[in-house]
């Protein structure tokens, strides 16, 4: 394949598909499916006690109990949103846990990044002339304090992470969080049967969700797994089914997130010891390929390693079904999101050892070793012991097809490393954008889905228009996956770019389509955005930056795209997030929002036009700083 070959969409998994005999996939299923419940669509549908579930229609306005559209859709988007920003939490306390462990010799982590670690530990009001172990400590601990504070007790590193003029705003509109366990608790307490009934209130603790998502979930997290795993490095490498080495023993990470709690698996089958067990076994080594998020966030720290055990990123989440039906893979592990049950009959199938980390995530078939970092090390090695008793067993017993594609793609691209190679700091970047080579920055980012377009599809049409209009992207998630394997993350893609832009990347010699990796990369953009607002001195709505979640599929997305517009950007979803049976919640979210944060939700079905929508809220923001 040509580097500068683009395709529209993932040509592997177009022809998987279609393959006779295949197996089944989501993809297929989603073919096959009936159409959809339009009462559930508009988020019109409440079975929150006995009397119902009521659906609301024309002749029925209200449910049994009383509970109009507006209550009924409020309700459900506060609920969707709490459990997203739970999962974000969830990760974010591991990480802190294992920051914590590796502060205390506790464990096998180590700080890998220490000027990161002090740069934020100064940030965030912590003394950093001590021990890099004792600043370590103070860090985690601080988070965890936050976490666990009551709900009265507003949460302290809001303060410290983000921009002055974004608190005051916050702060106006009384949605600065408390505790943030508490917080999540109150949301769905506030949600249950009879309780709150007011579609305001209830919309205005799903702001609190967001900035708590935002803050822990995104950026703080994202900061302690740099300190503990490495901060990632700009390379070049390659992604798609052709990374797949059948020489090895081969296992797949599927999780959504929560890179920091497989990261042992890595470590041990990088080191010699191990490599020596699997050519006993018969093998070259250990390949850990990546699939979903982790396999990003590996992409992003990894790539750049000869000695790394890991085997490439290969593809997001509805490519899972698809890497183990090509026979290749030994063992998959998980801990998180994103690992579809679809898998299970699979592995049965083609004798699959199951391993999972996190019984948030434990699948039917999976032996369940839960992650403590005490015990990874441990786990890790019963992990590869597995995968080589797995190698052993089924490799001459299965079928085994692996497609050839390898996509060339660039990663690494960080807050830090992007600001590096423009010489540390924002300005050259800025005089860019002043100049008009750059008309603005836009976040592709988050999930992907079947619902709008197909697999994809939107993502990859919705990146190629921006940036034929000269709008650089920051790509990320699982809708970044599509825009890897479609080629938009390579140099090839430069050629797609408008033409001030397309200057711009020869001369820079990157993409015009940046890779920050995993969903989890949303907390870079907040970095990003902010270190840009700070140096103009003005306050994030008047940046021209703004963001697309444009396939989003889960409740997280939910929670962390309510986050970015709470910080300020505009956002495009490609399909609605089930509010659209309330006026009101529909009203707020696409248009109020703007008077109250400074940006709003888009939601346009059309990525041409969901295009010219980010285009115009660029070209707006442009106007408001005079350029
Ligand atoms: Fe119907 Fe109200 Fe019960 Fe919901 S809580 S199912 S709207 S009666
Ligand atoms: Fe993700």
């Amino acid at each position: 394949m040509s580097d500068n070959y683009i395709y529209s969409a993932e040509k592997v998994i177009d022809d998987l598909s279609r393959k006779p005999g295949f197996v089944d996939t989501a993809i297929k299923r989603w073919e096959k499916r009936d159409p959809k419940c339009g009462f559930g669509y508009k988020g019109i549908c409440c079975r929150l006690c006995s009397n119902g579930p009521c659906r609301i229609t024309p002749t029925q306005p209200v449910g049994i109990c009383g509970a109009t559209a507006d209550t009924i859709v409020a309700r459900n988007l506060l609920r969707a949103i709490a459990a997203g920003t739970s999962c974000y939490i969830h990760h974010c306390r591991n990480a802190a846990n294992t920051l914590l462990s590796a502060a205390e010799g506790k464990s096998s982590y180590t700080i890998k990044d220490e000027e990161k670690l002090k740069r934020y530990a100064q940030k965030i009001g912590i003394n950093t002339n001590k021990d890099v172990k004792r600043i370590a400590y103070e860090f985690a601990t601080k988070v965890l304090n936050d976490l666990s504070k009551p709900y009265t007790e507003k949460s302290e590193l809001v303060y410290k992470l983000s921009l002055p003029a974004r608190v005051s705003t916050w702060e106006k509109l009384n949605i600065l969080p408390g505790g943030v366990n508490e917080e999540i608790i109150a949301a769905l307490t506030k949600t249950s049967t009879n309780l709150n009934s007011d579609p305001v209130d209830m919309a205005l603790h799903c702001l609190r969700l967001g900035i708590i998502t935002g803050i822990y979930g995104l950026e703080l997290t994202c900061i302690m797994q740099d300190i503990l795993l490495g901060s990632p490095k700009i390379t070049a490498t390659h992604s798609n089914f052709g990374v797949i080495d059948q020489g090895y023993i081969n296992l797949a990470t599927i999780g959504g997130h929560q890179q920091v709690v497989s990261n042992r698996i890595l470590e041990l089958a990088s080191n010699k010891e191990w490599v020596k067990k699997a050519q006993e076994a018969g093998a070259k080594g250990f390949k850990i390929y990546g699939v979903t998020c982790v396999g990003q966030d590996y992409e992003m720290r990894c790539a750049s390693d000869k000695n790394s055990a890991f085997g490439g990123y290969v593809g997001n989440n509805f490519t899972q079904e698809y890497i183990l039906g090509t026979g290749a893979i030994d063992l998959v592990f998980s801990e998180f999101n994103c690992t579809l049950p679809g898998i299970e009959p699979i592995c049965k199938e083609y004798l699959v050892k199951q391993i999972c980390l996190d019984d948030v995530a434990k699948k039917v078939g999976a032996d369940l070793y839960q992650f403590q970092p005490e015990k990874a090390d441990e786990y890790a090695a019963i992990t590869l012991n597995e995968a080589i008793k797995a190698y052993k067993n089924r490799r001459g017993k299965v079928k085994i097809d692996v497609p050839a594609e390898k996509t060339p793609a660039m990663t690494g691209f960080t807050e830090d490393s992007i600001k590096g190679a423009l010489g540390g700091s924002w300005k050259p970047l800025i005089d860019l954008i002043v100049k008009g080579d750059i008309k603005g920055v836009a976040g592709v980012v988050g999930c992907s889905n079947m619902a709008a377009k197909g697999h994809g599809i939107y993502g990859v049409e919705l990146t190629k228009e921006l940036i034929k209009r000269d709008i650089l992207v920051l790509g990320s998630g699982c809708v970044g996956g599509n825009l890897e394997n479609a080629g938009l993350y390579g140099l090839g893609s430069i050629e797609l770019a408008g033409p001030k832009l397309k200057e711009v990347c020869r001369k820079l010699n990157i993409p015009p389509v940046l890779n920050i990796g995993p969903c989890l990369s949303i907390g870079r953009i907040h970095i990003i955005a902010e270190e840009i607002a700070e140096v103009l001195k003005v306050d994030v709505p008047q940046i021209p930056v703004v963001a697309s979640a444009p396939q989003w599929l889960e409740e997280q997305a939910l929670a962390d795209g309510t986050f970015g517009v709470v910080l300020g950007l505009d956002l495009l979803l490609g399909t609605p997030p089930f509010v659209t049976g309330s006026n009101l919640i529909t009203e707020l979210l696409t248009s109020k929002l703007k008077d109250m944060v400074g940006a709003r939700f888009i939601i346009e079905a059309d990525p041409i036009l969901g295009a010219d929508a980010m285009e115009s809220s660029i070209m707006e923001r442009r106007k408001l700083l005079n350029i």
